[in-house]
């Protein structure tokens, strides 16, 4: 079911023409994993683009972490581009110490969904940041047990800076999952099949074929020093 609503903004800060008729048209539908029922909202009048939408990939990894059971229990995990937020939120949900993070403008649907589905208790396990891809990797750590990313490979242009991303948070032992709908028309065939193996070890774990949404496992290939060297006088 899809519910419509408002949010009334305090001040005219969100706009920027300085005009006071701020409110955000809400539409939210609910989604259940887990044991869990997420309200999902969407600014559908912000000009949020793409991130206003809640993607099948995204579905389709939540949908994964229940089937498999992974255990997000004290593990630290950040997400790229989350968009609504609601890998992010399901993974603080399951036990995860979550980083959130997309483009600035999007921060603030995100904390939304972070407010209405964390609970009080949970909420210092969940945080929600800026990051730019191939910009701003470096504001953060690299001791991430999870790396999330669901429907983020969708423009040729962004790739080489989502590898830059990816190679910089994926640090030894991390385990990252890319769930991504294949469309030949942004050349993600070429991105998972020649980007991807050139830095991590991959494997496809789920797919819904008659969706193109392909689930894969990563984890930064272990090159010796001698392997490194080679590649950084090629
Ligand atoms: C197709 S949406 C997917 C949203 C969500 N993960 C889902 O599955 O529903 C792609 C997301 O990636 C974010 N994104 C795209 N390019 C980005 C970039 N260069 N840096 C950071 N985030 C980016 C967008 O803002 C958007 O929220």
């Amino acid at each position: 079911m899809t519910t419509i609503r408002r949010l009334e903004e305090s001040s005219a800060d969100a706009k920027n023409d300085g005009s006071t008729d701020s409110s955000i048209i809400i539409l939210e539908n609910t989604y259940e994993f887990c044991g869990y029922n997420l309200r999902i909202s969407r600014f559908i009048n912000a000009n949020l683009g793409y991130s206003a939408y809640v993607w099948e990939a995204g579905i389709f990894l939540c949908r994964y972490f229940e089937k498999e059971s992974i255990n997000f229990i004290g593990k630290k995990v950040i997400e790229l581009g989350s968009g609504t937020g609601i890998v992010g939120i399901l993974t603080t949900l399951l036990g995860g110490d979550v980083t959130l993070t997309d483009k600035p403008n999007i921060l603030k649907q995100i904390e939304n969904n972070v407010s209405i589905n964390v609970p009080p208790p949970c909420r210092h396990r969940v945080k929600t940041r800026p990051l730019i891809w191939g910009e701003e990797q470096t504001n953060f750590p690299t001791g991430y047990d999870f790396i999330l990313g669901s429907d983020i490979v969708y423009s040729s242009a962004a790739y080489p800076a989502l590898i830059e991303t990816l190679r910089y948070l994926g640090r030894q032992g991390a385990t990252i999952y890319l769930s991504s709908e294949i469309r030949n028309k942004s050349r993600s065939p070429s991105f998972h099949d020649d980007f991807l193996p050139q830095y991590f070890n991959c494997q496809i774990v789920d797919r819904e074929d008659d969706k193109d949404i392909i689930l894969y496992k990563m984890t930064k290939i272990d090159k010796s020093p001698r392997d490194r060297l080679l590649t950084e006088n090629n």
